[in-house]
């Protein structure tokens, strides 16, 4: 039997991103090369403010052709202090995952050992959460609703706890919002044995810094799950850790993989970006691309290396990205 190649299509676009993706692509070819059943091959793609200032456009006028000859593309991060920012995020980002139908958001946040969370009485396994994003605008459908509550239902069920916990503001918004909750409601007849629960937004936020151990699975719309996803990545230390992953569940278009973050203008080319967020979401390519192992593995030893105390400033530590991105390819090639 032939391994497996799977093609990667590589955005870095600006800021920190091309320092970022340089160090996931390092670890990625780490792991390929460690387990050798299968290959990773990477295209460069230059689609940045850079083109954007030069050309007028951020992207070839066939970049959904481009991209569909790929099984996943990793996404640095997009924006320049010289280009407004809804041009940026619309020019780039959001035309590649809205056609693309990368319509579920997934972002993982845990307390890495090694590292700590603000919150003073917060463990190291007490908060290990995942939020689904709705990846679309402010419509609401049924049909939209529905495909990203059975998305979330589908991730509660394959995590231990089996639980979800679904976030709107039904009592203000009370068009999409009530949308949202009767169809929730409908889907979770399907899944019998998640447990669901229901809060609106604002006491979702005094939830997540007051009991955080009692969340999972969490799912709500855009906007919602931006800013919720953002408390998130604080509350876990660092936005530098927090990964994200645009998927379009039904597999007909390749997926898009990014740390949260974005372009950090403030830290660029000074070599101290933490690549952990790359890493993280990295792994989970691998493991969107069929390569669990390979993922987990990853992961490991990204935690064996923040163990170590070998982290960037924003995490406490004084490492550069070189210095991480070398510990975590040491670790997973011993
Ligand atoms: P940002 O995430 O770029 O930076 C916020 C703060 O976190 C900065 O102090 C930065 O130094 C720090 N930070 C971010 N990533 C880090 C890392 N890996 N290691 C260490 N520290 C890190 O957010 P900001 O400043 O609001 O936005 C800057 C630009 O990025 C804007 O143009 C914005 O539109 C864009 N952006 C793009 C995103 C994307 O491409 N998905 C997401 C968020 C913002
Ligand atoms: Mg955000």
């Amino acid at each position: 039997v032939r391994k497996p190649a799977y093609k990667i299509a590589s955005i870095p676009a600006d800021g920190i991103g091309p320092e970022v993706v340089d160090a996931g692509i390092a670890v990625l070819k780490a792991i390929a090369k460690k387990r050798g059943t299968f290959e990773l091959n990477f295209d460069h793609l230059d689609w940045s403010s850079d083109r954007y200032k030069q050309t007028g456009s951020y992207l070839p006028e066939n970049h959904l052709d481009i991209l569909r000859a790929y099984d996943a593309i990793l996404f640095g991060a997009v924006g320049a202090p010289d280009v407004p920012d809804h041009i940026s995020l619309w020019g780039l980002r959001l035309a590649i995952c809205q056609p693309l139908q990368q319509y579920a958001n997934v972002r993982r946040t845990r307390v890495l050992p090694g590292t700590s969370s603000p919150l003073a009485n917060c463990k190291p396994g007490q908060l290990d959460w995942v939020i689904v994003r709705e990846n679309k605008v402010a419509i609401f459908t049924r049909t939209g609703i529905r495909r990203i509550a059975r998305f979330a239902f589908q991730l509660a069920q394959s995590r231990p706890r089996k639980m979800l916990t679904f976030v709107t503001k039904s009592n203000a918004q009370r068009s999409g919002m009530v949308l949202w909750d009767e169809v929730m409601y409908e889907v979770a007849k399907d899944f019998p044995d998640v447990k669901l629960d229901h809060m609106l937004v604002d006491a979702m936020t005094v939830r997540m810094v007051l009991h955080p151990e009692s969340l999972d699975t969490i799912v709500a719309t855009n906007l919602h799950a931006d800013i919720l996803s953002d408390l998130a990545a604080a509350l876990a230390g660092s936005i530098g850790i927090a990964p994200t992953a645009n998927l379009d569940p039904s597999r007909k278009n390749p997926s898009m993989f990014e740390p949260i973050h974005g372009s950090a203008f403030d830290i660029t080319g000074m070599g101290i970006a933490n690549p952990v967020a790359t890493f993280w979401t990295a792994a989970e390519m691998l493991e969107w691309l069929g390569e669990k192992e390979a993922g987990d593995q990853l992961m490991a030893a990204v935690e064996e290396v923040c163990k170590k105390g070998i982290k960037t400033r924003d995490l406490g530590g004084n490492a550069t990205t070189k210095e991480v991105t070398a510990a975590v390819v040491q670790e997973i090639l011993k």
